[in-house]
């Protein structure tokens, strides 16, 4: 019943100012107080430090800043790794989505086996010879099943962190064409948001949550706010229309408290220089409070 939650103020994976601040906006959106008014008892670890992208070059162009972001992801997995072993819960608060790296990095090594849920548009299965930005953002769900430069999937020790039959991505509506191959080649399990719109999130929720458990010993998750409609979660880097529904969203969260399945979570892209009154951070709360859950009667 303790969480310690953990500010990752990374930018440099998304080569976008703004989503850095993001913790901050999470935090002034009141999420000590609404864990607290759940009655947790909250810790919060502050800030890892992350370089600032003016300050130096952003290196290869294929993996821009990868230095940098592979010296925070190993320090993000030391404190993730330390989180869990002082019987805490981790909650990450994003920062853009290559936080995963070091936060999956340091839970996995808790787990024989873990499984992951992946709410994004996109599928951030990208490596560096499919990417089209370069930007390492789009590229955390492929390192940690062990496709990308050796630097990164390598953090925190043995490598793949995940398998993938274990994971599943939900809300995804914007795929690269080497993302498409990849999912195919390894069977990877996405509920599109053809699939959501069909079936209704109720039912994408149980399927997701029969894969990710079966055979695992725990569950990560990792909440991108652009798997959000643009309307409810504007501040996001790489917005894409036609996402899921704020009511969809809580339902979901709601579900995973029922089950009691998670071991680890982190909410990430919240960019509050694009968003229109801190809604996105509100939002993120509001998705922490239900998977926390909370319920209205
Ligand atoms: N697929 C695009 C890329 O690789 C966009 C990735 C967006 N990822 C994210 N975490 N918002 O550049
Ligand atoms: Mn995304
Ligand atoms: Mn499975
Ligand atoms: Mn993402």
């Amino acid at each position: 019943n303790e969480i310690a939650m953990v500010g990752v103020p990374m930018d440099l994976g998304a080569d976008r100012r703004g989503v850095d601040m993001g913790p901050s906006a999470i935090r002034y959106a009141s999420v000590k107080e609404k864990l607290a008014g759940l009655g947790y008892r909250v810790k919060d670890l502050g800030n890892l430090v992350v370089p600032t992208p003016e300050s130096m070059d952003a290196g290869e162009n294929k993996l821009k800043y990868m230095r940098e972001i592979t010296a925070v992801s190993r320090e993000l997995a030391e404190t993730t790794d330390q989180v869990v072993q002082s019987g805490c819960f981790p909650l990450i608060l994003g920062g853009d989505h290559s936080i995963a790296i070091g936060s999956i990095a340091g839970v996995a090594r808790h787990h024989k086996r873990m499984g992951v849920i992946w709410f994004d548009a996109h599928g951030d299965l990208n490596t560096s010879k499919t990417s089209p930005s370069g930007n390492i953002h789009g590229m955390p769900l492929a390192i940690s099943l062990g496709w990308g430069h050796p630097d990164l999937v390598n953090i925190g020790g043995v490598s793949p962190k995940l398998r993938p039959e274990d994971v599943v991505i939900i809300g995804a509506r914007q795929l690269d064409e080497g993302e498409r191959t990849l999912i195919r080649e390894q069977g990877i399990h996405v509920f599109t948001m053809h699939d959501i719109d069909r079936m209704g999130m109720g039912p994408v929720m149980e399927e997701a949550l029969q894969i990710v458990t079966d055979g695992t010993d725990g569950v990560h998750l990792s909440l991108d706010l652009d798997s959000l409609d643009p309307v409810d979660a504007p501040g996001v880097g790489t917005p894409v229309a036609g996402g899921i529904t704020y009511r969809e969203s809580h339902l979901a969260m709601e579900i995973l408290a029922e089950t009691g399945v998670l071991t680890s979570a982190e909410f990430v892209e919240v960019n509050p220089i694009l968003d229109h009154g801190n809604r996105t951070a509100k939002a993120a709360v509001a998705l922490i409070g239900s998977v926390f859950g909370e319920k209205v009667l």
